[in-house]
């Protein structure tokens, strides 16, 4: 497979941040990345700060992504956000299915599929996120519940879909622990995903970005970063230090194509 694929490094920020705060790490990730080209950068915000985030990042070259959005275009759902409105707002990407969603809020693999065709039908890219938990993994179950969750996307959203979307794998185990998947255990993982996509849409497939997450870091980035099939980072706790960020997103200038 080619490397013709530009770097995506997507900060993931959950649930955190304040307008004080924000405004504090967006100068700070807007001063080390001044300049900056060698990647395409993202935060994906909560929904309250996306106006405030967007328009400290309108001059930065960082695009502006928000985590979750409601599969359906208007209506009675209270609470919910759609992704019009994420598009209104100036998202370029929306995260759909993270882990903690499907945990937490139990988000079936049916309704993230759903959410990602909304998300492209409104002009958003969604960033889908898959991966197994520990016991699955130890199981050897990795490829089978990885490529149900794909299958899930790839029965709802055409090809269309697929030419402006993100993969972001991220086993459960990784997210959040300090534990990573070893360069070899994630290329492996990435490599079964673009296989499974190219299966039905083969040139979505080798253009197609996929992240890896579950604590990248400064320190780990750039090895990861350098497999054939990792196109970038979906970062969660370093995302909310700029310096890390900063690090993590240099780290993918130097792989692959700029
Ligand atoms: P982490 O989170 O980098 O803190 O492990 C990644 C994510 O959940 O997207």
């Amino acid at each position: 497979m080619t490397q013709a694929r530009r770097k995506l490094v997507a900060g993931n920020w959950k649930m955190n941040g304040s307008l004080a705060a924000n405004a504090v790490l967006m100068a700070s990730l807007a001063d080390g990345l001044r300049a900056f080209k060698g990647a395409d950068t993202a935060v994906c915000v909560p929904a309250p700060y996306l106006a405030q985030v967007g328009a400290l990042a309108a001059s930065t070259g960082i695009a502006l992504g928000a985590q979750t959005v409601n599969e359906h275009g208007a209506g009675a759902f209270t609470g919910e956000v759609s992704a019009g409105m994420l598009k209104e707002m100036g998202c370029r990407f929306v995260i759909v299915g993270h882990s903690e969603r499907r945990a937490l809020y139990g988000e079936t693999s049916a309704q993230v599929a759903a959410k990602f065709v909304a998300a492209h039908r409104a002009g958003l890219e969604p960033i889908a996120c898959v991966g197994e938990t520990w016991p699955e993994r130890q199981a050897g179950t990795t490829e089978a519940v990885v490529g149900a969750q794909l299958d899930a996307l790839l029965d709802a959203a055409g090809e269309s879909a697929w030419s402006a979307a993100v993969v972001a794998y991220e086993p459960v185990w990784a997210i959040g622990t300090g534990k990573t998947a070893s360069p070899a255990e994630a290329q492996a993982v990435h490599a079964f995903i673009r296989s499974r996509i190219a299966a039905r849409y083969p040139a979505s497939a080798a253009s197609l970005r996929i992240l890896y997450g579950g604590s990248v870091g400064a320190a780990n980035a750039a090895g990861l970063f350098a497999c054939a099939d990792i196109d970038g980072g979906l970062v969660g706790g370093a995302s909310l230090k700029a310096a890390d960020f900063v690090s993590i997103c240099f780290a993918a200038s130097n792989q692959g194509a700029q």
